[in-house]
């Protein structure tokens, strides 16, 4: 009896001083960065997100549970526009997961039709508070993609990362160019894909220019969702100084600020910054293809699309708020 009223004693004093410990910490703008535990825990589920109960690691005094959520925020686009690296350097956030395969789910009817209980099956594994985000940047121009999204989850967050989009379009093509060259096949240039040569005028019909029309695929997302839904990520920043761009994004996302600049270190070599992990050290830098060299177009090409991108810029300004260094 005695004991059984020691054991009480002890239980309620005990949770007292878990609660106290932990009073403070119960909403997500209070999390604290380092969370080792955490950050630990859903990193290693990205890598180990097969099916496996993850409950009880740690122990049973820190129980967890793991679970597969629908994702909170989307990278929709756009292709070549640093979608990847994007994806990659929110990782390093303790409270972000990050499915590493494109799912193609909202773009591609096969897998849309095997339903939401498979797209969640895509998900990596997190803590319930967590946030889970993917990205497939083909959503951004496939036109029934954002009714699809809209019907999933009308709050979700949408991110779309731009660059200049001239020089997106030479990317682009320097993509397929590339895919093209290592079957032995030939392939047009740049500069007969992108200007119509009985007309003399920019191919809008041409997939790298269209893609790059901003505005033309916006339009069709504001359809669906309010502007402040959709944050616009400068793709060419996030190359040259990418800590200023990712806070905007932890703000866009409601998370506590925890990406710094410890997680980002420039490597010369590459030219491009490379991505140090908080709790393991580990680096990682981007894939070598993401520095592709690009073939050079012909000065009077660029500037013909130069003239043509510039007033479907100045409408993306308008729309989002948002100016960008271009032309
Ligand atoms: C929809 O998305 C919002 C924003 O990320 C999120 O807060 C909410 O929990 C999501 N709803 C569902 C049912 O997943
Ligand atoms: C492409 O051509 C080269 C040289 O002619 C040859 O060695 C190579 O096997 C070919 N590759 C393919 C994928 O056909
Ligand atoms: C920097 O990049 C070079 C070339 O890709 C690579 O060999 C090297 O390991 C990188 N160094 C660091 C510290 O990431």
């Amino acid at each position: 009896m005695l004991l059984q009223q020691l054991l009480l004693c002890s239980l309620v004093v005990g949770s007292l001083i878990y609660l106290i410990a932990h009073l403070g910490h119960g909403d997500r703008g209070q999390v604290v960065c380092s969370t080792e535990d955490t950050s630990r825990l859903a990193s290693d589920s990205v890598q180990a997100n097969q099916g496996v109960s993850h409950e009880e690691r740690g122990g049973g005094v820190n129980r967890v549970h793991l679970v597969q959520q629908l994702p909170h925020a989307i990278i929709i686009g756009v292709r070549k526009g640093g979608t990847r690296a994007l994806l990659e350097m929110l990782d390093l956030h303790p409270t972000v997961v990050t499915a590493s395969q494109e799912v193609h789910f909202f773009d591609n009817d096969e897998n849309y039709g095997k339903g939401f209980a498979w797209y969640r099956s895509r998900m990596p594994h997190s803590l319930i508070n967590h946030v889970t985000i993917e990205k497939s940047p083909a959503y951004f121009t496939t036109e029934k993609v954002p009714e699809r999204i809209f019907g999933m989850n009308a709050s979700v967050k949408l991110l779309v990362i731009v660059r200049e989009p001239v020089t997106r379009a030479v990317s682009d093509y320097a993509q397929v160019l590339e895919g093209k060259l290592r079957k032995n096949k030939t392939y047009p240039s740049f500069e007969s894909l992108a200007i119509d040569s009985t007309t003399d005028r920019v191919n809008t019909k041409y997939k790298a220019v269209s893609t790059s029309i901003y505005t033309k695929h916006l339009e069709r997302w504001l359809h669906f969702f309010p502007a402040q839904q959709i944050h616009l990520v400068d793709g060419d920043l996030l190359i040259s100084d990418p800590l200023p761009e990712l806070q905007m994004v932890e703000r866009f996302l409601n998370l506590p600020p925890c990406i710094g600049r410890d997680h980002l270190y420039f490597n010369s070599t590459r030219g491009f910054y490379c991505l140090r992990s908080g709790q393991h050290r580990g680096t990682r830098c981007l894939a070598g293809s993401k520095g592709r060299r690009h073939p050079s177009v012909h000065p009077a090409v660029l500037h013909t699309l130069r003239l043509f991108f510039h007033p479907y810029n100045q409408k993306l300004y308008q729309i989002t708020g948002r100016t960008f260094s271009w032309q």
